[in-house]
């Protein structure tokens, strides 16, 4: 028996980095999917296979913390090892990723691995998941991979839909009351999100009096945000898309390629367009009439940028068995 399970990609509309010092931030999942394969095996081992990485481990190993494997694959066996104890598993599993989502650009690729994974790795061993186990077990694999994530990747990802997240106080979904067509562009600098992290928080430690504020704005700017995609105000949605890459420029995440897709999709006719995720490359969101896509997209590829045409899509994660 095969176990198929999926989880989406994700962007951050409002709020990243603000949302680390539990500032309110919004996301939304994307209708481009990780998929994650689960089958039983014979023997008492775990295999994974990711792109072209693999390792396998057998249970005794697993169990008794003697093993080394890819550190891309390490957070994926800590969960494994976390679930197998619980539920007292005694078989083997072995496990195929794909992932159509670029890696290191603010998509959630990773925290989409992990939601599909646990999620898979539940109903293989367990009979069953639910949200709340798959987000506490992404979680646990973002914190290794991310060092100081603020749980809104995982989150999203196995939710779906639009969510407006608040660290101290999970989510609420948000009811859009219009599609919002998005531009993605990816501008090929691959950076790691815990770096960036840890660069911001050390700015803000630095000049506490100056950053206190521009995170409460943050804040108040993700708020205001929620109230315009609720009345499907797009006009006020761009405006504060605008404004919230002026605050992430302020932390120190924008670099001169993402300026020019900023730039490039406002002058082709977006919204409005801002950095989305970590920074530091990665990639930008523009929000644009549905008309302008191709226009905003071709405009991005001209500035060198990878554009990506993508609906926010209410799937969360899913298991299929076959
Ligand atoms: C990552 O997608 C967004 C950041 O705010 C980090 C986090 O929230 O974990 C930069």
């Amino acid at each position: 028996m095969t176990f198929l399970a999926s989880a989406p990609a994700k962007v951050i509309l409002f709020g990243e980095h603000f949302v680390v010092e539990n500032e309110p931030a919004i996301a939304a999942a994307l209708d481009l999917r990780v998929e994650v394969s689960v089958n039983l095996l014979d023997e008492k081992r775990f295999e994974i296979r990711s792109g072209n990485l693999f390792s396998f481990v057998r249970l005794d190993d697993l169990l008794s913390n003697h093993y080394s494997v890819n550190q891309h694959l390490k957070p994926l066996y800590v969960i494994l090892r976390k679930v197998i104890e619980k539920y007292g598993f005694e078989g083997g599993l072995k496990f195929i990723i794909k992932s159509p989502i670029p890696m290191g650009v603010g998509l959630g690729s990773s925290a989409a691995v992990f939601v599909a994974f646990s999620a898979g790795l539940l109903k293989a061993v367990a009979g069953e998941y639910d949200l709340e186990k798959v987000v506490k077990l992404a979680s646990e694999g973002e914190i290794l991979a991310h060092g100081r994530p603020s749980g809104i990747d995982p989150t999203i990802s196995a939710n779906g839909g639009v969510i407006v997240y608040r660290k101290s106080e999970g989510f609420i979904p948000l009811k859009a009351a219009v599609p919002l067509h998005l531009v993605i562009g990816v501008s090929g600098e691959v950076r790691s999100t815990a770096t960036m992290v840890e660069k911001v928080l050390s700015l803000k430690k630095r000049f506490p009096e100056i950053f206190e504020p521009l995170y409460h704005a943050a804040g108040h700017l993700a708020i205001e945000a929620a109230k315009a995609i609720e009345r499907g105000d797009l006009t006020s949605i761009g405006m504060l898309m605008n404004i919230n890459h002026g605050l992430l420029s302020s932390l120190g995440v924008s670099t001169m390629n993402l300026e020019r897709l900023v730039h490039a999709a406002r002058d082709a006719g977006a919204l409005g367009a801002k950095i989305t995720g970590a920074g530091g490359g990665g990639a930008i969101i523009s929000i644009c009439p549905q008309n302008l896509l191709e226009t905003v997209a071709s405009a991005i590829k001209r500035s060198g940028g990878f554009p990506l045409i993508s609906k926010v899509s209410d799937r969360g994660v899913s298991v299929i068995e076959r």
